[in-house]
């Protein structure tokens, strides 16, 4: 059975640190949901790291609901949470439950989505109070990479920091059950996770955050277009996917594959049939 929220709330109560990461297919959804991760994040990075659009912006709903759906598939333990793409929750209040609800019946138990205007606060109030789990989104948001200036860290001050404060309490109040902080120094976020009642999940916000989520392309050394200087790299899958592929082509091409171990064999008696056809 998938963890609940009240399950994932009384991880901050208890002092245990939430574990996030995205998936994005099925059989890494399921390695990831079998290694105990508590929360899977089918996030709108999908668009960079696995589509390789340029930026989140170019995924649309169709997209995220087939990710979303390949991976619900694999979710056995962990809660399932799906981003809202751009221009899915920002047209108004009818579209944005339409949009989640298409999510949530793909097989998401929550949604994610970025910000904090009056707008969205107030479709994430229309999303709580009608039973869809939201997820907030502050501090550095990919949507709108271009109104904040490109990858910069925000909260670099204490007003800074304040503002960002005041922003994910109107979010609790608003009934989000968590809030991902990204790219913002870790007293910052440290100061925004002591404040509030729901956990804080951060991403380059530092260890003070009531849980972390790294993009899994990232952790894996799998995406190499852009290496955020927060994420930690377990592996280098990218190597070893390289490494592979030129061992199967020179197998392939040296007839070392298929082997006879790799093959079918006809009875012998439909072998000398074979060799006597004339
Ligand atoms: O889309 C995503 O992967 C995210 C995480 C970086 C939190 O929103």
């Amino acid at each position: 059975m998938r963890k609940s929220i009240q399950k994932i709330q009384n991880y901050k109560k208890e002092g245990k640190k939430i574990t996030v990461l995205t998936a994005y297919d099925y059989s890494t959804a399921k390695y990831l949901d079998q290694a105990g991760v508590d929360m899977i994040l089918v996030g709108d990075s999908l668009a960079q790291v696995a589509l390789g659009y340029d930026n989140t912006t170019d995924i649309g709903m169709d997209e995220m609901l087939v990710f979303t759906k390949a991976v619900s598939r694999a979710v056995e333990n962990a809660f399932l949470i799906a981003d809202m793409p751009f221009m899915s929750f920002q047209i108004d209040k009818t579209e944005t439950m339409k949009n989640a609800c298409k999510l949530i019946k793909a097989g998401a138990n929550a949604i994610k989505l970025e910000g904090s205007s009056d707008f969205v606060v107030e479709n994430i109030k229309h999303l709580t109070q009608n039973g869809v789990p939201v997820m907030g989104h502050l501090g550095f948001t990919p949507m709108s990479t271009n109104s904040l200036g490109g990858h910069k860290i925000q909260g670099k001050d204490a007003d800074k920091t304040i503002d960002i404060l005041k922003d994910a309490l109107r979010l609790q109040s608003a009934g989000c059950f968590a809030i991902v902080l990204e790219l913002m120094p870790l007293q910052s976020s440290q100061f925004i996770s002591q404040r509030l009642r729901i956990p804080t999940i951060g991403i380059g916000a530092g260890k003070f955050c009531d849980g972390q989520v790294l993009v899994s392309d990232d952790m894996l050394g799998k995406y190499d277009r852009f290496k955020p200087k927060f994420a930690k790299q377990y592996s280098s899958l990218k190597d070893i996917i390289f490494n592979v592929a030129k061992a199967y082509c020179s197998d392939v091409e040296n007839g070392i594959f298929p082997s006879i171990k790799e093959s079918f064999m006809l009875e012998a008696e439909e072998i000398e049939k074979l060799e006597n056809y004339r």
